[in-house]
C-alpha cells in the first residue's frame, strides 16, 4: 500500500458503527500493522493497537494515569455536579485511582478475592448458578442471556458483597445510571436524574456499612471496613469508601454477561469444541481462557496522559484520553501464535489480556473463572442437546470498549420432554 492510497485509520474507524462490529479485528490487523497508535478527532481518543505498545503502557502509571478515567468528556453542567457533590468523594475508585493511593484499596479487594477466599465460595456460586437453572430447564428454549448470563454474574456479585438478592434490580439500575452519567446524549434534566441516583447508590452502600460497622458480618462490605476503616495507619472514613463496593458491583456484572454468551457461542458453534468439552470437561477452564483471549469483553480500558508521550511513531500530547486495545493485543502474532484461530490448546491459552495487567489487574478475575467454569459445566449437565436456535442470531451489545453479544437464544431437549418422547 502506497502512502498515497493509505486513508487515515482514526478518520474510518468507529467503534460505535454497527456496520463496523463484524470487520473490528480487520481493523486492529491493520493498524498494528500500518498505523499502530492512532487517533480518532470524532472521539478525542488515541487508540495503541500493539501488544508491546499496550503493555508498555500499563507498566508506566507515571505517564499513564487512570486518575481521570471517570472524568465526565466535557464537564457536568453545574446543576449536575450541586447533586453529586450532595455525594461522598468520586476519588476511591480503583478504576481511577494510581499508586500510592490505588495500593491499600486494591490490596484489601484483591484478598478477599485470593485463590482460596474464591474456593470457599464454590458451594454458593453452584447455588446460585443451579437456583436459575431450576427456573428455565423445563422450558427448553430461552435467551440464555436474559435467563442465566446476566442474572448469574449479578447475583454472584450481590451475594459476595453482602447485599440482599432481591435488591440486584435496583442496584444494577444504579449501576446503569452511573454509566449514563457520562453519556454525551442525555440532557441536562436526565444527567440530574442519573446523578441523583448515583447519589443515592452511595446512600445506600453507606448505610450498609454502618449496619456492618454495629454488627460485622461474614461479607466483602465488613472485610472493607475491617482492612480500609478500621487500619489505624489508613483509618479511611466510611464514607470515602462508598465508592470501592460500587466499582466492584459495575466491574463484576456486564463483563461476566458477555464472556460467557462468547463462550456459549464459540461453543455451540463448533461440533468438535462440543465433543471436546463434553467428552472431557477438563477442558472447560481453557475454553473460558481462549473465550477471553478471542473476543475480550473489555475490549480495552482508558488512561490520560501525563506528559507527551512517543508511542507508535507519534507523539501523544499531554493529557490525551488514550484506548489500550487489550483485543488487539490478544490478536497481535508478536504475542499469540495463529491468533484469529479459536484454540483452547495453546499453550499460552492464559496470557491474554482478557483481565488487563499489572497495577489495574481484575482482581475478580478467580471468581469471574469459577462461576463461568460453573455455568458452562451445569448447562452441558442439566441441558441435554444443547445447541443455538438458527433462526435467532446473537444480538450484539453497542459500546465503546465493552464487547460480545447481549442475547443467545439456545434450546435443549428437556428431561421431561425426553422421557414423555
Ligand atoms: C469475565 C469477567 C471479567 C472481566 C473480563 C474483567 C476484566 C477486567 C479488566 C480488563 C480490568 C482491568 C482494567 C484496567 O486495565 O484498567 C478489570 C478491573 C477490575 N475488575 Fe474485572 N473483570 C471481570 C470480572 C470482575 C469481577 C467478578 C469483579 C468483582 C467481583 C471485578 C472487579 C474489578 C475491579 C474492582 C477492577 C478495577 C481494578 C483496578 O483498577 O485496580 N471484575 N476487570
Amino acid at each position: 500500500m502506497t502512502t498515497e492510497q493509505f486513508e487515515d485509520i482514526g478518520i474510518r474507524f468507529d467503534p460505535m458503527d454497527p456496520g463496523q462490529a463484524e470487520v473490528r479485528y480487520e481493523f486492529w490487523a491493520e493498524a498494528r500493522e500500518h498505523q499502530p497508535v492512532f487517533y480518532s478527532e470524532k472521539y478525542d481518543v488515541w487508540f495503541v493497537t500493539r501488544s508491546d505498545d499496550i503493555e508498555a503502557a500499563m507498566k508506566d502509571t507515571q505517564r499513564f494515569t487512570n486518575g481521570s478515567v471517570f472524568d465526565p468528556a466535557k464537564p457536568w453542567p453545574p446543576e449536575v455536579q450541586a447533586v453529586l457533590d450532595r455525594g461522598y468523594p468520586w476519588r476511591y475508585f480503583l478504576g481511577n485511582n494510581d499508586p500510592p493511593e490505588h495500593t491499600p484499596l486494591k490490596r484489601a479487594v484483591s484478598k478477599a478475592f485470593s485463590r482460596s477466599q474464591t474456593r470457599a465460595m464454590e458451594a454458593r456460586v453452584r447455588e446460585i448458578a443451579n437456583g436459575l437453572i431450576d427456573g428455565f430447564v423445563d422450558e427448553g428454549m430461552v435467551d440464555i442471556g436474559e435467563r442465566l448470563a446476566w442474572p448469574f454474574p449479578a447475583l454472584v456479585v450481590v451475594d459476595v458483597l453482602g447485599f440482599p438478592q432481591e435488591d440486584v434490580e435496583q442496584l444494577k439500575q444504579w449501576g446503569d445510571d452511573w454509566v449514563s452519567l457520562f453519556s454525551d446524549s442525555l440532557s441536562t434534566e436526565e444527567l440530574v436524574a442519573a446523578a441523583e441516583q448515583f447519589v443515592a447508590f452511595q446512600n445506600y452502600v453507606l448505610d450498609a456499612f454502618r449496619e456492618r460497622e454495629r454488627e460485622p458480618r461474614e461479607d466483602l462490605l465488613s472485610h472493607l471496613i475491617r482492612e480500609l476503616h478500621d487500619d489505624p495507619e489508613l483509618n479511611l472514613g466510611l464514607e470515602e469508601i462508598v465508592n470501592v463496593p460500587i466499582n466492584i458491583m459495575t466491574a463484576g456484572h456486564a463483563t461476566g454477561t458477555l464472556l460467557m454468551l462468547e463462550e456459549l457461542t464459540e461453543l455451540l458453534g463448533d461440533p468438535e469444541l462440543m465433543r471436546e468439552v463434553r467428552s472431557d470437561p477438563e477442558n472447560i477452564p481453557a475454553l473460558v481462557e481462549e473465550s477471553l483471549r478471542y473476543e475480550a469483553p473489555v475490549h480495552g480500558l482508558f488512561r490520560t496522559t501525563k506528559a507527551e508521550v512517543e508511542m507508535g511513531g507519534v507523539t501523544i500530547p499531554e493529557g490525551a484520553h488514550v484506548l489500550l486495545c487489550y483485543a488487539s493485543a490478544n490478536h497481535d502474532p508478536c504475542r499469540f501464535h495463529d491468533p484469529e484461530k479459536f484454540d483452547i490448546h495453546r499453550a499460552d491459552v492464559d496470557k491474554h489480556l482478557g483481565f488487563g495487567k499489572g497495577t489495574h489487574y481484575c482482581p475478580g478475575a478467580q471468581i469471574a473463572r469459577l462461576e463461568q467454569g460453573i455455568a458452562i459445566e451445569l448447562m452441558l449437565e442439566r441441558c441435554p442437546n444443547l445447541r443455538l436456535v438458527p433462526d435467532r442470531p446473537p444480538e450484539r451489545l453497542q459500546h465503546f470498549w465493552l464487547r460480545g453479544y447481549q442475547s443467545l437464544w439456545v434450546r435443549w431437549d428437556p428431561a421431561t420432554a425426553a422421557s414423555a418422547a
